[in-house]
C-alpha cells in the first residue's frame, strides 16, 4: 500500500511509516477556532496521519479565547476535517485515534497566566503522549497577537525546552508586519525570544506543489537554463486571479488590500524562485540565500516609476455566471467609502546580469472571472520569420508554468500547417502533473508543517526576504496614499481596470489571457 494513503483498519500506533514522518512532537495552535485552523490546519494534519507520517506520539493543543473542553474541541475539529478535506475519504476509524490526540486550552494571549497554564498542559502532553518536549508554537492568530505570544512564551520559559536535545519551534502566518517598520519591529520582539533557527515564517504559495517544481523545472534540466535571461525573454507575467470576493474577511481585507495581501508576500516569493540563481546546493541556506538576493535585486522603484508601473483596482458590483455580484464596498463588514486596492498589478525589473531590462508584470485581484495562477514566460521573437510573419509576429513562444487550479506546463511553438504551402500555426506542448504522476499532490499546508515538524526551513520565509518584499512595495503603497484611484474602476468578474492593459501597452505589452 505505500503511497496509496491509509484503507481504514490502521491506527496511529501501527508501525508502517513511509519515506519521511514527523518526529514526536505537541503541535500548539494559537487562534485554534479560527478559519485557517478549521479550513487548512487540521485537514492538513489528519491527511499527515492518514499518510502515516505523523507519528502516534503527536499532539494538537488548540488555544483560543473561547472557553471549549477538550472533547468539544475534538468534535468541532471533527466537523471541520469533514467538511474540508480534499482528495480523500474521512475515514472514522483513524478519526478516533487521532483525536485522543487534541487538547484545548482557552485564555487571553496577553494574560501571563496563560503561559503558566501552558507550560503545565505542555508538561502532562509530554508524559502521557511522549513527545519528547518538542514544541511547534503556531501562530494564527490576530497579527497583532504575534509579538505579545511570542513574549509571553518567552518570558514563560517556553522558547527553551525543558531538555537540550529537544526543540521548539515558531511557526508565523502573514502577514509579517504591514510595512517595513512593523515588519521590523516584530522581528524585534521575536528574536528577543527566539534565535532566528526556530523561527518559520510561512508563505503557503512556496509549498504548492507546483511552485516547488518551478526549482526542478529550472535546475534539473539542461535546456531551459540557457534561455533563462535577457537574451532569450522578452518579458514574463504573473498572475494570481481569484474569482472569489473577500468572503467573510472584509475587516482583515479592507487594512490589507491586494499588494499587501498577495504580492508583498506569495507573487513576490514566486518571483524570486522563477528568477534567483541556482543554489550552490539544495540545503535551506543556499536555497534562501538565492531567493534573498533576487529579492534585494529588485529595483525600487521611485515616486515617479510608482505611478506609472503600478495600477490599483477595487471591484464595483458586476456579473458572473448569470449571477448579480456585489461591489467591495457593498460586501460585509467594509466601509463604503473605502480605499482598499482589490487589485494591483505592477511592473518589476530586476537588476542584475541575468535580467536588467526585463519587465517582470506581476498582477492579482478579487473577483476576476477565474481563479487561475501562473506564471508565463514570452521569449523573444525570431530575429526573421522566413514563413507567416504576420503570426510569427502575435505568438512569440511562450513557456506557462501552471500553478492552480490545474497543474501543468506548456510550451507554444510554431508548426507547419498541414497541406499545400508553408503557413505556420502556433501549437503547444503540454505537460499535466494529474495525468503524468496519478498520485494526489499533497495541499501546500501539510508540506509545510511536516517541513517545520523536521526542522527544514527551505520553504519558509527568512526575515531579510521579508524586508526586502516591503522595500519593493513600500514606494507603490507610498505613491497609492496620495492618489485619486476614483474605485471602483472595475467591474466584479472582469479581468480588472483599464489603467493595468495600459500600463504594459506603454512597453508594447499585452496581458495574456490565462
Ligand atoms: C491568502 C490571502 O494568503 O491567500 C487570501 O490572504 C487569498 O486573500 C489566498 O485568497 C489565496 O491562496 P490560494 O492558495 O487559494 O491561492
Amino acid at each position: 500500500m505505500a503511497g496509496l494513503g491509509f484503507t481504514g483498519q490502521l491506527t496511529l500506533d501501527d508501525p508502517v511509516r513511509f519515506d519521511r514522518a514527523a518526529p514526536p512532537a505537541a503541535i500548539v495552535i494559537f487562534g485554534a477556532t479560527g478559519d485557517l485552523t478549521r479550513r487548512k490546519l487540521l485537514p492538513a494534519l489528519f491527511r499527515l496521519a492518514q499518510e502515516r507520517r505523523l507519528p502516534a506520539t503527536f499532539a494538537v493543543l488548540g488555544v483560543s479565547r473561547t472557553p471549549l473542553s477538550d472533547d468539544l474541541f475534538r468534535q468541532k475539529m471533527r466537523e471541520s476535517v469533514e467538511t474540508f478535506l480534499e482528495n480523500s475519504p474521512f475515514d472514522a476509524d483513524l478519526w478516533a485515534s487521532f483525536a485522543q490526540g487534541l487538547f484545548y486550552l482557552d485564555g487571553d494571549i496577553g494574560d501571563p497566566g496563560l503561559y503558566q497554564r501552558l507550560s503545565d498542559k505542555l508538561a502532562w502532553i509530554e508524559t502521557h503522549r511522549r513527545t519528547g518536549g518538542n514544541v511547534l508554537f503556531y501562530l494564527s492568530t490576530q497579527p497583532s497577537h504575534y509579538g505579545p505570544a511570542a513574549a509571553g512564551l518567552g518570558a514563560a520559559g517556553l522558547a527553551r525546552g525543558p531538555r537540550p536535545e529537544s526543540w521548539q519551534r515558531l511557526l508565523i502566518e502573514k502577514p509579517f508586519g504591514h510595512d517595513l517598520a512593523s515588519a521590523q519591529s516584530l522581528n524585534a520582539t521575536v528574536q528577543r525570544h527566539f534565535q532566528e533557527d526556530q523561527i518559520y515564517r510561512i508563505d503557503h504559495y512556496l509549498g504548492k506543489e507546483t511552485v516547488q517544481n518551478i526549482l526542478a523545472f529550472r535546475f534539473g534540466n539542461g535546456i531551459f537554463e540557457p534561455l533563462w535571461n535577457r537574451r532569450y525573454v522578452n518579458h514574463i507575467q504573473i498572475t494570481a486571479a481569484e474569482s472569489i470576493g473577500v468572503e467573510g474577511r472584509g475587516g482583515y481585507y479592507q487594512e490589507a488590500g491586494a499588494l499587501r495581501d498577495m504580492i508583498q508576500n506569495h507573487l513576490l516569493q514566486v518571483m524570486a524562485t522563477i528568477a534567483m540563481e541556482p543554489p550552490a546546493v539544495y540545503e535551506p541556506a543556499a536555497v534562501r540565500d538565492e531567493r534573498a538576493k533576487l529579492l534585494r535585486s529588485i529595483r525600487i522603484m521611485t515616486s515617479a516609476e510608482a505611478k506609472l508601473d503600478s495600477v490599483a483596482g477595487q471591484y464595483g458590483p458586476g456579473r458572473a455566471g448569470g449571477a448579480q455580484l456585489a461591489g467591495f464596498r457593498q460586501e460585509p463588514g467594509v466601509d463604503p467609502q473605502a480605499m482598499t486596492d482589490t487589485y494591483a498589478a505592477l511592473t518589476l525589473f530586476v537588476e542584475n546580469w541575468r535580467w536588467a531590462g526585463v519587465p517582470f508584470y506581476v498582477r492579482s485581484g478579487k473577483r476576476l472571472p477565474k481563479r487561475v495562477t501562473d506564471i508565463a514566460i514570452q521569449f523573444n521573437r525570431a530575429p526573421l520569420s522566413l514563413y507567416d510573419g504576420e503570426a510569427a509576429q502575435n505568438y512569440p513562444n511562450l513557456l506557462v508554468l501552471r500553478i492552480q487550479p490545474e497543474e501543468g506546463i506548456s510550451l507554444r511553438f510554431f508548426s507547419k500547417l498541414p497541406g499545400a504551402g508553408m503557413r505556420i500555426r502556433p501549437v503547444t506542448m503540454d505537460f499535466n502533473y494529474g495525468t503524468s504522476f496519478g498520485v494526489r499532490t499533497p495541499s501546500a499546508y501539510e508540506t509545510l508543517l511536516l517541513d517545520a515538524l523536521s526542522g527544514d526551513a527551505t520553504l519558509y520565509t527568512r526575515q531579510d526576504m521579508v524586508e526586502a518584499s516591503w522595500r519593493v512595495v513600500e514606494p507603490v503603497l507610498r505613491c497609492w496614499q496620495e492618489t485619486h484611484h476614483g474605485f471602483p474602476n472595475y467591474a466584479a468578474g472582469s479581468w480588472g481596470p483599464a489603467a493595468s492593459d495600459e500600463m504594459l501597452a506603454r512597453r508594447g505589452h499585452i496581458w495574456r489571457l490565462p
